[in-house]
């Protein structure tokens, strides 16, 4: 079972060092924890991994951070594709898969995200597959150290997460291009988690708004260390 946070643009570094130090009072038990706070907090700690970086050991990209800073602290774990970056940085399909090989040569742990906006899952399962496929062009869907998020983008950050006949019916449909992890991110909150990971086909969680609660966040990790 793997729990992800992605603080998004929330938190300082001081913050998120706080926030480290509470979590690492309970023992994982087998669970993978994932940690994904802004770049300006990135620490050398292993489940701490970066919400974005450029294909590129180092260069002229203002704005941008590359491998020679993750380096630094010694981050092996990148989050690629995220809706918020599809969408309002208007990162194409050919830009993702660019990063995602880039840092799959680099031997990265891969959490590649995927997710149907709304007028697409109105028109039905057949039409989001389609769509979830024109996400992964150019992404090595068995990669060993992927880790797929499917995340909705209408579930995303508006507390309605979809229904669990949706997230069963999508993963069996993932299941067919990967069989590598498959998380559930969008509106994963405590009152809903235990009946998600209990969903088959689903390995996890990806969460966000519900994870800047270390106390929250703790949780739900003992409800996913309680799942056989
Ligand atoms: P949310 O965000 O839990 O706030 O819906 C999930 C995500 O975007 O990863």
């Amino acid at each position: 079972m793997i729990v992800a946070a992605n603080f998004k643009m929330h938190k300082t570094r001081s913050q998120t060092q706080e926030y480290l130090n509470e979590l690492k009072k309970i023992k994982f038990n087998g669970v993978k924890v994932a940690l994904f706070p802004p770049a300006s907090a990135l620490m050398e700690d292993k489940i701490v991994g970066a919400q974005n970086a450029y294909p590129a050991i180092n260069g002229a990209y203002t704005g941008e951070i590359g491998l020679e800073q993750l380096n630094e602290f010694n981050i092996k774990r990148v989050l690629i594709g995220h809706s918020e970056r599809r969408h309002i940085l208007n990162e194409s399909q050919k830009f993702i898969a660019e990063k995602f090989n880039f840092y799959k040569n680099q031997g990265f742990e891969i959490f590649y995200c995927i997710g149907e906006p709304l007028e697409i899952r109105k028109k039905g399962i057949e039409a989001v597959v389609e769509y979830l496929k024109s996400q992964i062009e150019g992404v090595d869907l068995e990669y060993e150290k992927l880790i797929v998020a499917y995340e909705p983008v209408w579930a995303i950050g508006t507390g309605v997460s979809a229904s669990l006949e949706e997230i069963k019916e999508t993963h069996k449909e993932i299941r067919n291009f990967t069989s590598k992890p498959i998380l559930y991110g969008g509106s994963v909150k405590l009152n809903n988690i235990k009946e998600i990971i209990e969903i088959e086909n689903v390995d996890g969680v990806l969460v966000g708004s519900a994870s800047l609660d270390v106390n929250t966040f703790k949780e739900m990790i003992k409800i996913a260390k309680d799942m056989k």
